[in-house]
């Protein structure tokens, strides 16, 4: 019942990209992603080229750009066939993430699809999860952390880059944590975030110890719709990671 999928770099079956074709709207981008993602294998390079090959337009996404006064929001674009989530992420004015990974660590363990992703050498590693980045409109910051080599030590910052609109990232666990966050205090920021496999946990850690936290990811609406408060799982004050709730077992 495992649905293997490899991301592969080095055969240009998989990376032409001349191939990609006309997407002018944000519903081109969706319909190219399904054609990538229903082959077995997918190449990085060429996902993050589908990704750039989109202009924003406002009109394709501002229905699904939904605000909130305090935290960050998490709004579910697309299911992608259970093979991926296309999420729009609406930050405030200063808002950030806290420091997180993106390991697979579903609830449904039985359901999940198992990843593999052959990457270029500058990867590294295999991983299981892996999460593209496209910003729509404004400005996003992306600070890089190495894993905590011991709990109590303060996070090693490695790296930061600010992403303007169009701009597109990719990151898996090989490469290590990371931070987002809106830099600007005057102007919000949205971007797309393109997770494969659809994660619903994920481990969050405190910059000046290295604790790690599991949480459950959620969302502020699917589809277009503001979910129902059952679903959402939200603490009131929550200002890390949208809307979650610390799971059991940290
Ligand atoms: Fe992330």
């Amino acid at each position: 019942m495992e649905n293997v999928l490899t991301f592969n770099n080095y055969d240009s079956k998989y990376w032409d990209e001349k191939e990609i074709g006309e997407i002018t709207t944000l519903d081109d981008m969706i319909r190219k992603l399904y054609d990538v993602f229903a082959e077995d294998t997918v190449n990085v390079e060429y996902v993050k080229a589908v990704l750039a090959s989109y202009k924003s337009n406002p009109k394709d996404w501002k229905k699904y750009a939904k605000f909130d006064q305090h935290r960050y929001t998490r709004n579910l674009i697309d299911g992608g066939n259970g093979k991926f989530n296309l999420i729009a992420l609406c930050w405030g004015e200063g808002h950030g993430s806290s420091i997180h990974d993106h390991r697979l660590m579903s609830i449904h363990e039985q359901q999940r699809n198992s990843i593999t992703i052959m990457t270029c050498e500058y990867y590294a590693h295999e991983s299981d999860a892996h999460c593209f980045v496209k910003i729509l409109d404004g400005c996003l910051k992306e600070t890089m952390y190495n894993w905590p080599e011991k709990e109590g030590e303060p996070m090693v910052e490695r790296s930061s880059v600010t992403y303007e609109k169009d701009g597109v990232t990719y990151i898996n666990d090989s490469m290590g944590l990371h931070r987002m966050e809106n830099p600007s205090h005057s102007d919000t920021c949205v971007s797309l975030h393109l997770y494969i496999p659809a994660f619903e946990m994920c481990k969050t850690f405190d910059q000046r110890s290295g604790r790690q936290n599991k949480v459950k990811v959620t969302f502020w609406s699917k589809y277009g719709q503001r979910t129902k408060f059952s679903e959402q799982g939200c603490e009131s004050n929550g200002s890390q990671l949208a809307c979650y709730h610390q799971a059991e077992n940290n």
